[in-house]
């Protein structure tokens, strides 16, 4: 199994945490890179369901190591909250997951502000965030005066920090932004504290750990979070995350070269889905988005906020394969096509009378664009049970193919047609 990175090609919740569930048996080390609480990745695997924030996905395969990479930002407590679920349903993480100590820190400053932030934004302004601190975290390690993980090692120094960032956030959320800030130096200062005890003994160089595993020769699986297109500095911005979301993002997240990066696998729904705001040229405000959501479940897994839907959008991918290089598709969630008599797909947008099949780079000339659709034949079949891509009903062949065209030709890994593990038919093996 070669070295592997998996990347959302839209906006994120493309079923990237089902392609890597699928990839962990042959991995030896899984490795979040980027982003923080804000994911939420669900896995269905014998008949149980798991969500994962923080945590990597691979951590239900007995025996593989878990990294938390630098690039992260860690919420100690929403992360402590996870480990217990997991404890709960019988994971055993002992010995194998580790966090970055030079990953920064989330604390619940970040996560007041964060909202602060977004009620005091003038309407066209909100982003439609999360809420889980995400942004204020990565501007305090951009603007050099964030907390880092390894900072928890010792304590009167982190309280100290602590102390300076509390009066620091509670005057830009009272004063600026005109919110309340409801939490206390003390209580902030004893919940860090708990969480210290617990966090410490998995706090690693984990740098240094993934260039002991790359020596061995074992195999990395990087898991991306977010997608392509809310990437801060590609994505449509300012609607967008604070971390760089595409593949690029393995590399400085988690401190190896793109020479140790063998594929990029771009998981892409057959449609377009978004949470939160900014432009979505494809975007359907009609009975078909309605039943896209429904029939696809599209409800995010962090905030359970609905998802907007839309049709698939070559446009958008063609830049994504440009942005990531991916080197296999990994085409997901066919399934909820079943029963539609016809399937459309955005060819080009049509921007101030001008055909482009490349998305562009800047968000008003997003705005602005009007999709150009092709139509193909849907089918009506249930392909939940399928297994071999060759079974598929003939449109649905068709369309799978159409829409590989769409993103370059790049190969298929694989098509899902169910959210469990077994929904899956491999097509061009790595
Ligand atoms: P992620 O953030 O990219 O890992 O994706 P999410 O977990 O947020 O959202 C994907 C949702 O689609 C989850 O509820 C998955 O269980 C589900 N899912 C993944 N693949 C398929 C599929 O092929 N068909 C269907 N119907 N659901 C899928
Ligand atoms: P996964 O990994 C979908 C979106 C938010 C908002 C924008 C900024 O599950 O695919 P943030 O809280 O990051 O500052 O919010 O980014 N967003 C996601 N949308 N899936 C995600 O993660 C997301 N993480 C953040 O809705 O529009
Ligand atoms: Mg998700």
């Amino acid at each position: 199994m070669p070295n592997s990175v998996v990347v959302g090609a839209q906006w994120g919740d493309e079923g990237k945490a089902k392609v890597i569930d699928y990839l962990t048996d042959k991995s030896d080390v899984i490795i979040r890179y980027q982003g923080g609480a804000n994911a939420g990745h669900t896995v269905i695997a014998d008949g149980r369901k798991f969500v994962f924030h923080l945590v990597p996905s691979g951590i239900i395969f007995p025996g593989k190591i878990c990294v938390i990479g630098n690039g992260v930002v860690l919420d100690p407590e929403e992360f402590l909250k996870e480990l217990d679920e997991l404890n709960g349903k019988g994971i055993d993480h002992t010995g194998r997951l580790f966090i970055s100590d030079t990953a920064h820190l989330v604390l619940p400053l970040h996560r007041l502000l964060d909202a602060a932030q977004e009620s005091s934004a003038k309407s066209g302004g909100k982003i439609g965030t999360t809420g889980r601190g995400i942004g204020p975290a990565y501007s305090d390690k951009i603007n050099r005066c964030g907390l880092r993980v390894g900072d928890l090692r010792n304590w009167d120094y982190f309280a100290s920090r602590v102390t300076e960032a509390f009066a620091a956030k509670k005057r830009m959320v009272e004063e600026i932004c005109g919110c309340s800030f409801d939490l206390t130096l003390d209580d902030l200062l004893k919940r860090m504290k708990i969480a210290r005890d617990r966090l410490l003994p998995i706090i690693a160089d984990t740098n240094d750990l993934v260039h002991s595993e790359l020596a061995k020769g074992s195999n990395l699986l990087f898991e991306g979070a977010q997608g392509t297109f809310l990437d801060v500095d590609h994505g449509t911005y300012p609607f967008v995350t604070s971390s760089s979301t595409i593949a690029g993002g393995a590399c400085t997240g988690s401190g190896v070269g793109p020479s140790a990066i063998d594929h990029v696998i771009g998981i892409v729904k057959v449609y377009t889905t978004r949470v939160g705001n900014g432009p979505f040229p494809t975007e359907l405000n009609d009975a078909t988005g309605e039943r896209l959501r429904s029939v696809g479940g599209e409800f995010g897994a962090t905030t359970g906020r609905p998802r907007r839907c839309g049709w698939f959008d070559g446009v958008l991918l063609k830049k994504a394969v440009r942005l990531n290089g991916f080197t296999r598709l990994a085409l997901t969630k066919l399934d909820v096509f079943s029963g539609f008599e016809e399937i459309k797909v955005c060819t080009s947008y049509e921007i101030d009378g001008k055909l482009v099949d490349v998305m562009p780079s800047y968000t008003t000339d997003i705005e602005k664009a009007k999709p150009v659709y092709e139509t193909l034949k849907g089918w009506t079949e249930d392909i939940t049970a399928c297994r071999r891509f060759e079974d598929l009903p003939a449109n649905a062949i068709a369309f799978v193919k159409r829409v590989q065209q769409l993103c370059c030709d790049v190969p298929i890994l694989i098509v899902s047609v169910g959210p469990d593990r077994v929904q899956t038919m491999e097509v061009t093996p790595l």
